[in-house]
């Protein structure tokens, strides 16, 4: 029988999602079962590197979960679990800080952007947070990591590791390769398009959750920020307000850039910023109402989890034991 290649993915329940995360991530998760063994997980153990208020973390962890599958990701189809209800992640975490160097540690940009945010909180989880991202994905050997472009370091460290650890012991780890969408990687703030749109929650105050009334969604695309030169032109670098907007409805619409720089030739921001609010209105409209649904069914979601936990633990625990033999520990005696 043909062994199916392995994706895998991870989201930190530390706010609502966003349609950063959606049109960066989980839109390039679904789908996906037939061609693939797929394992997303709700990464709560990296949440906890920044305070968290406990009962919004488990607020967010479920509500998060109902929002995984109302994104399309059937459970019955994809494995689905909380990442500290599989121990061995925690497990293989420390086994690869060891093999993770504080020179690469000290190097990842996202450390540099949180320490700076969260000055008076640069805890050790923080630093070596890579190492415990690592063990997440290299559990399970996946071929594929879909992520976001602030992701693809973390990935990239993965890699080395792997690639370190399998020299030192021989074949232990699958290499996995980052998966970065064409269109939607850096999705950006809509109040501060310098910045990426940020899922933590009262942080950004121009990110559009998943949850968002139709209302809100329409004010907050009328206030995006954008230039004075009242032209929709694709230019990253000089119009990162519109270019971000632009990105926002191509990945809505499938429409591609030049096409969308034609249907506002000679009309205005405000058709422009109607034009994109209304497509991601009905892009989000239906995974919200389902995440609603869902909600209400807390015993349905506490079985995903179960079910999703077993399933990803029995995987799990394969490779920590080869990597436990491997590194010279002692198997437990029966
Ligand atoms: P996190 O929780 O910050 O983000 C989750 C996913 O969404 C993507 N993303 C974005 N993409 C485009 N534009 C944006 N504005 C935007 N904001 C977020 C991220 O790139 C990411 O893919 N460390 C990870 C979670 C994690 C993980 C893993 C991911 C833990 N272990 C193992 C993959 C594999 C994180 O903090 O993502």
């Amino acid at each position: 029988m043909e062994t199916k290649k392995v994706m895998l993915s991870g989201i930190k329940p530390s706010g609502s999602l966003t349609l950063g995360s959606y049109l960066g991530a989980i839109r390039n998760w679904k789908d996906r079962a037939k061609e693939f063994d797929c394992y997303y997980f709700l990464a709560d153990l990296h949440a906890i590197t920044v305070r968290q208020n406990p009962a919004d973390l488990r607020r967010c962890t479920m509500e998060q979960l109902a929002q995984y599958i109302a994104c399309g990701l059937d459970p019955e189809k994809n494995t689905l679990f909380i990442q500290s209800h599989v121990h061995q992640h925690a497990e293989l975490g420390w086994v690869l800080n060891c093999y993770a160097m504080f020179g690469e540690l000290s190097r990842m940009t996202q450390f540099k952007d949180k320490s700076a945010k969260n000055a008076d909180n640069i805890n050790g989880g923080l630093f070596t947070y890579p190492a415990l991202m690592a063990a997440d994905i290299l559990l399970y050997q996946p071929d594929l990591v879909p992520v976001g472009d602030d992701q693809r370091q973390h990935v990239e460290l993965t890699r080395d590791i792997a690639i370190r650890f399998n020299h030192l012991y021989g074949d232990t780890f699958k290499v996995p390769e980052p998966y970065i969408p064409k269109v939607g990687a850096r999705i950006r703030s809509l109040a501060n398009p310098e910045a990426k749109m940020s899922k933590s929650e009262n942080d950004d105050p121009g990110r559009v959750t998943l949850m968002d009334s139709p209302d809100t969604i329409m004010r907050l695309f009328k206030r995006a920020v954008t230039d004075c030169d009242a032209c929709v032109r694709y230019d990253p670098e000089n119009k990162k307000g519109v270019s971000n907007l632009m990105t926002i409805y191509a990945a809505c619409s499938g429409k591609s850039f030049p096409e969308i720089e034609a249907e506002f030739e000679g009309r205005g921001y405000g058709d422009f910023k109607l034009a994109v609010g209304e497509a991601v209105v009905e892009l989000l409209r239906p995974i919200r109402e389902e995440a609603s649904r869902l909600l209400m069914d807390r015993s349905y979601l506490e079985t995903v989890c179960k079910n999703g936990a077993e399933k990803a633990e029995y995987i799990a625990n394969k490779t920590l034991r080869k990597v436990y033999k491997k590194v010279g520990f002692v198997a437990k005696f029966n």
